[in-house]
């Protein structure tokens, strides 16, 4: 069936949809970032880290493909973003997971700018699909505040960063723990 503004199968505005589609794009990002994170984690070492955040970088895509389902679902047009601008190489791994909360504060950021446009303008499906991806960053900010939290707890020093390594092992569990049953 043909879709078009007057089609009243669609139920998702034109700005409704390129707010979702600017969504679907700073989570493709997300994903490619993260396994760009992985992949210098590993070659430096960074065993659990780069486990961590090879399955992060997984995660972030089925958040991607999510927003594909609910946007074509719709009535609208998911698109797949161009990804530029990913950053390869890294000073730390302190650095990496400075960039990780960064991202997610980012993140958390553009869904409550969403929330907040779906409520004004009425469109309550979309509010309710959203609710998902509330939960999710609450979560998400535990664990990347977590990461960075154990770089001052533990110390980079002597065996540390190993010992940091390891700790990120068990971030998701602790993620699961503090946001009350977790949202994935
Ligand atoms: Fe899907 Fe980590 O934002």
């Amino acid at each position: 069936m043909k879709k078009s503004a007057n089609n009243p199968a669609r139920s998702l505005s034109k700005e409704t949809e390129a707010l979702l589609n600017n969504q679907i794009m700073m989570e493709g990002k997300s994903s490619a970032q993260y396994l760009s994170m992985a992949s210098w984690c590993e070659s430096k070492g960074y065993e659990i880290s780069s486990q961590f955040l090879y399955k992060h970088s997984e995660e972030e895509r089925m958040h991607m493909l999510k927003l594909f389902g609910y946007v074509n679902g719709a009535g609208g047009h998911a698109l797949q973003p161009e990804i530029k601008g990913i950053q390869h190489t890294f000073k730390s791994l302190r650095e990496v997971f400075d960039h990780v909360l960064e991202h997610e504060l980012a993140v958390t950021a553009s869904i409550n700018n969403l929330v907040d446009h779906t409520l004004k303008n009425k469109d309550f499906a979309t509010f309710n699909f959203l609710q998902w991806y509330v939960n999710e960053q609450r979560e998400e900010e535990i664990i990347a505040r977590r990461a960075v939290e154990l770089f001052e707890l533990i110390g980079e020093d002597g065996v540390g960063l190993f010992m940091i390594d390891q700790e990120i092992g068990k971030l998701e569990q602790f993620g699961q723990k503090m946001s009350g049953g977790g949202a994935a």
